[in-house]
């Protein structure tokens, strides 16, 4: 059942993992138990714990050869690791075990559900892309002999074979699985699939669940469909996006289609869509029902275009997870609230209420590089509104990282340009926000290597990596203009 390949990975991130130090890591981000990872797989909720897949490449801090890394935890934000899931071991998967999801079976066990890859005409060939499934414990997972579920005779005409990818699977209330998958026409226009399945085991097609028409970038990978606050929403992250006023800046985005569902048609209208995330690095999130009905996302904490190797290799691992957030729809929209669960790892409450700030400021007790600070700014003066205000971190001499607002334009820009990367990666992103009168409410959540900026409680949220040595820890704010602030600051995870 545990054939060799798997057997090397989880030896070899065992031994590994001793070698990376904790301090070298986010304190409660998941990174990869040693290597590379992108996208989060198989977010679940299992025999008692919150289950995180990964996508894996154990053996070095760049893309290759995807295996499923693991790890769990009771409450989304300690995570402990399991050995490595799944290896591309199989002909259908030999070139990756990439993307999906995960549901509990009737009868206990857990379904894993995941695109294989493999190569048509040798080394140099095509891609082909199947869906396959393995049944497991939590712990071990055995993938099934009718593998690939899905083949590629399954894919309607037109479809392409070789980006047919990131099976998100559910079961209905009547029983029937479901799962969709991403795929694309010949000139790449994104298109998601339905199929249907009696058992989660021999599946069939059942309908194109709406195409892109080339609205929304190309290829639509990592769907995840699913129904909140009386409305459907469809989230997705396409390739090759253009940007559109304040959207869809990312090149390689994220999208939220908001609408219903044809029950008849199986077909997916919306009537809104928006950005998931405003920031530089955000990608491929996926969703699950916390046992008390909370939906809650989690995605990857990078950008497939600003992969700064940048100290990947002494470090031992490459890429991080967001933090989960609780997300509803609200006016329309969707929004995003950290989990509750972090509230408890707060301490060092430190709070100034209606201070003045005109110019530079430093503040007794506001520093550090592992916080969750809540802050409202509005102008001293309604009269006269102020030019700017930022909120600079991650901060010496040397380097900074900032969060600045100018409410005449109600633009929200985060800046990592002076975080210490030697590369011209991209380094801005800039926000629509909404202010009443240059009002603005802010929570900014620092975790060692990232910054997640939640905008006027939960409406847009903007991300990024924050790779800055951590001795660079004051926090500082600067104004064109008087501006009053109230401020909350916690430190998180204080040992
Ligand atoms: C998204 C993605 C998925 C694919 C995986 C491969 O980041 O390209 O579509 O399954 O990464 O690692």
């Amino acid at each position: 059942m545990i054939n060799e390949k798997l057997l090397f990975a989880r030896a070899y991130e065992k031994e590994m993992e001793t070698q990376i130090p904790k301090t070298s890591r986010p304190k409660f981000h998941l990174t990869p138990c040693v290597g590379w990872t992108n996208d989060p797989n198989g977010f679940s909720f299992y025999d008692g714990k919150f289950h995180l897949f990964y996508q894996n490449n154990p053996y070095d801090t760049v893309w290759n050869a995807m295996h499923w890394g693991h790890a769990v935890s009771k409450d989304m934000l300690i995570w402990e690791y399991l050995p490595c899931a799944m290896a591309p071991d199989e002909d259908y998967d030999s070139y990756g075990v990439f993307s999906g999801t995960a549901l509990t079976m009737p009868d206990g066990k857990q379904l894993l559900m995941y695109t294989g890859v493999r190569k048509e005409g040798g080394d140099h060939g095509l891609d082909i892309q199947t869906q396959c499934v393995a049944v497991g414990d939590g712990l071990n997972y055995r993938k099934c002999e009718k593998n690939p579920v899905i083949d590629v005779a399954d894919l309607p005409e037109d479809m392409s074979r070789n980006d047919f990818r990131d099976p998100k699977i559910w079961q209905d209330e009547d029983g029937t699985y479901r799962c969709v998958v991403g795929s694309c026409r010949a000139d790449r226009s994104g298109a998601i699939l339905q199929y249907r399945s009696k058992d989660g085991f021999a599946w069939e097609f059942e309908s194109i669940l709406i195409e892109n028409n080339n609205r929304f970038g190309r290829m639509w990978e990592c769907p995840d469909f699913f129904a909140l606050d009386g409305k459907q929403v469809l989230i997705c992250s396409p390739q090759d996006m253009l940007p559109e006023g304040f959207e869809y800046h990312n090149g390689n985005g994220t999208l939220c289609l908001i609408g219903q569902v044809d029950e008849t048609k199986k077909h997916f209208t919306y009537d809104h869509h928006q950005s998931v995330d405003y920031g530089i690095d955000f990608y491929a999130p996926q969703t699950t029902l916390a046992p008390d009905g909370r939906r809650i996302m989690i995605g990857w904490m990078q950008n497939w275009d600003t992969c700064d190797q940048q100290g990947a290799k002494e470090r031992g691992w490459f890429g991080q997870m967001t933090l989960p957030r609780e997300i509803t729809i609200e006016n329309g929209r969707l929004y995003q609230r950290p989990i509750r669960e972090l509230e408890q790892y707060r301490s060092n409450k430190v709070e100034y209420k209606n201070v003045l700030l005109d110019g530079t400021t430093v503040l007794e007790g506001i520093q550090g590089r592992t916080v969750d600070m809540e802050i409202t700014v509005r102008p001293k003066d309604k009269e006269k509104i102020f030019r700017k205000f930022s909120v600079w971190f991650a901060q010496n001499e040397q380097f900074r990282t900032s969060v600045s607002f100018k409410p005449y334009e109600s633009v929200l820009k985060l800046d990592r340009k002076y975080s210490g990367s030697r590369r011209a990666f991209i380094n801005q992103r800039r926000a629509q926000v909404n202010t009443n009168n240059g009002e603005l409410k802010l929570r900014i959540i620092l975790d060692r290597f990232s910054a997640e900026v939640f905008v006027n409680d939960g409406e847009q949220v903007m991300t990024a990596t924050v790779m800055t040595d951590l001795v660079a820890d004051a926090i500082s704010f600067c104004t064109d203009g008087q501006v009053e602030m109230d401020i909350v600051k916690y430190d998180l995870f204080e040992e």
